[in-house]
This record gives structure tokens, sequence and C-alpha cells, in this order.
């Protein structure tokens, strides 16, 4: 009997067709999530789950699932979902997608930074109004990108190639993460320091107890009042209720969120705001990052299912 494998959304052919010709495949072919309950029933006695950033994968998963489950291949490099200690006390494998994503990641924030910084979107919802407009030398005045200083707060993987990417736009680049990085040729500083400092902040950190709303009310008042704040990381890592009242207030000048507190609900708070760009969570939706995340989860449910070791893109408690 080949290993079953219950997959919780619809996923790109050249995946599914692989995951079919290795395993007994049971899919729930929709872009929209099962239901709790479905997901539970439909785990039951699976050797390997597929699961989505929007999938809690605990305990009560587990148990419905049986202790059978070896792997959790997880389609999203973040695992903020997962409860790790706990697959780790079972014993059961859980994987992510690093890697294949940074590239479509990073795009994504230098395409949130440009649209808030150059006002394309507000721009756009100017021209499809049909409000009145002509070219005049004072007109939706914006301020260049060069020479102005990115602050990134988690260089990992994305946070790095942001910085890259940004570089090559004329910015300084300085970052904060835990602590300072080896090797790396941009200025650590202290996350104080780079709000003081920088004209636009990105988050590219994990969403854990600590980063839970690293940035609220405080952070955003140590920002510049001309500071911009982008959040490709994971929306918990904002409080958004403060954000929206800094943007209300004046204390900076403008947000772009491609994540969400209680996503997919959005902040009411910030659809009437000119100054913010807002997108559904579009960081990886490449059709070469989303191919490459699903043949990394393929990947490791052969490891562990039928190969009988450990993938590369295993996760590991901290
Ligand atoms: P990564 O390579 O692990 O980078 C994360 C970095 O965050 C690490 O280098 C880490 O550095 C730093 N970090 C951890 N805790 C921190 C803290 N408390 N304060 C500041 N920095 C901290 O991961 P990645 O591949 O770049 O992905 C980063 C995150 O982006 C993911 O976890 C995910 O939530 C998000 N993401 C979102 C999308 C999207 O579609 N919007 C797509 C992909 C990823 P230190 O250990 O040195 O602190
Ligand atoms: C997407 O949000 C991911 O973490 O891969």
């Amino acid at each position: 009997m080949r290993p079953e494998i219950f997959l919780t959304r619809r996923v790109p052919d050249l995946v599914r067709v692989e995951l079919e010709r290795l395993f007994e495949l049971r899919r729930h072919d929709s872009e929209r999530p099962p239901t709790r309950a479905a997901l539970l029933d439909r785990a039951a006695g699976m050797d390997g789950l597929v699961t989505t950033a929007t999938d809690r994968v605990d305990g009560e998963l587990f148990d419905a699932a049986g202790p059978q489950l070896r792997v959790v291949a997880n389609y999203a490099v973040g695992v903020d979902n997962i409860d790790l200690e706990e697959a780790r006390r079972r014993g059961v494998v859980i994987a992510n997608t690093p890697g294949v994503l940074t590239a479509a990641t990073a795009e994504l924030t230098i395409a949130l930074v440009l649209a808030l910084s150059r006002r394309v979107a507000e721009g756009d919802r100017l021209i499809r109004r049909g409000d009145p407009w002509i070219l005049a030398p004072t007109f939706m005045l914006a301020t260049g990108l060069e020479g102005r200083t990115l602050g990134i707060v988690g260089l990992g993987r994305i946070g790095a190639e942001v910085a890259r990417l940004a570089a090559g736009l004329g910015m300084n680049v300085v970052y904060s993460s835990r602590g300072p990085k080896d090797g790396v040729k941009w200025s650590f500083l202290p996350l104080a320091e780079l709000l003081a400092e920088a004209h636009v902040v990105s988050l590219h950190c994990p969403l854990t107890p600590e980063t839970h709303h690293l940035i609220g009310a405080p952070e955003l008042g140590a920002m510049r009042r001309e500071g911009l704040l982008v959040n490709v990381a994971r929306g918990p890592i904002v409080d958004e209720e403060a954000l929206v009242d800094a943007l209300k207030g004046g204390e900076i000048a403008g947000a772009a969120l491609d994540v969400f507190e209680h996503e997919p609900e959005v902040h009411p708070g910030l659809l009437g705001l000119e100054n913010v760009v807002l997108v559904p969570h579009l960081g990886s939706a490449t059709y070469e990052a989303r191919e490459g995340m699903g043949m990394l989860c393929v990947e490791a449910l052969r490891a562990v299912l039928l190969e009988g070791r450990l993938p590369p893109n295993a996760v590991t408690v901290e």
C-alpha cells in the first residue's frame, strides 16, 4: 500500500500530478480552506498532510489524524500556524518551503515600497474614480527612494534579498535582527535606532511569541513622521489598531501591507486611507514560487514516507 496523503488546498497541476504519482492522494480541491471539522475528519488515518499557512496544525489535528501520521509539509516558509513543540513530542516531522519563494516575496516587497512611496495605488484610485487631473509641477508629489534609508527587520533570506534590490535603487540599508550577523555589508542597528533612522521600515522576521506586536504604538511613535511601514511578513507582528491610529494621527506617513492581523479580515480603519496600499497575501504568488514550494513539499513527503530519512527542509524547534 502506498502512503496516504491529505492535501488541504488546490495546488498547481505539476505538484498534484507528482503527489498522485507517489502517494494515495486525497485532496480538498479548492482555493478556500476546508472547515475545521472537515480538516479533522479528512486527516484521519493519513500518513502525511500538506497544509497551508492558514491551516492550524496542533495537538487537536494530530489527535484527529492518528498515531500513524509521520510528516506535515507546510506549503509556506512561515511555520507560525504549527505547534512545533507538539509535533516534536509526537515525532511528526514538519517541513516548510524556504528559498524557492525568496525572490518572489522580495519582489513583492519592492513593488509595495514603490507603490506606496510613489503613490501608485493612490493615483490608480484617483483615475478610476474619475477625479479631474492634469499634469502640474506640484501635482501628487512624492519623495524618491534614492539616498533614503531602508530599515530591514529580520535579515534572513527574504530580508537580505530585499536589501540587495533596494541597494540597486540607491537606498542605504540598515537592519535589525536578534543580533548582528557576520559577513553582512549592511549596518546592524538595535530596533529602536532603526525605527528612528529609517525612511522605510520593512518587516521580514517570523511571527513568534517574541515578535507578536513587535511594532505597536511606541514603535510607530518612534518612527520618522515621513516614515513608511511595509509588512510582507505576518500580520500580528504589527498591532493593526495602533497602526490605524498612527496613520490617522500623522505619526507615520504611510503603510503597505500584504498580511493582516486577523487575515483575511482587514481593519476597517485602513480601508479609507489614501496613504495605505493593501494586497491580499501575494508575497509568494508567482507560478515559479508556488511550483517550487509544492515540489519541496513533495520532496519532504517522499523523504520521510518513502525513503525513511529527514528532508533538508525539516523544521527544528529552536
Ligand atoms: P528566514 O530566512 O528565517 O529569516 C527570518 C529572519 O528573521 C532571520 O534571519 C532571523 O534572524 C530574524 N528574526 C528572528 N526573530 C527575530 C526578532 N525577534 N527580531 C528581529 N529579527 C528576527 O525566513 P525567510 O525565508 O526570510 O522568511 C521570513 C518570514 O517571511 C517568514 O517567517 C514568513 O512569515 C514571511 N513570509 C511571508 C510571505 C508572504 O507571502 N507575505 C512569503 C514568504 C515568507 P536572527 O535569527 O538573526 O534574529
Ligand atoms: C507565506 O506567507 C509563507 O510563509 O510562505
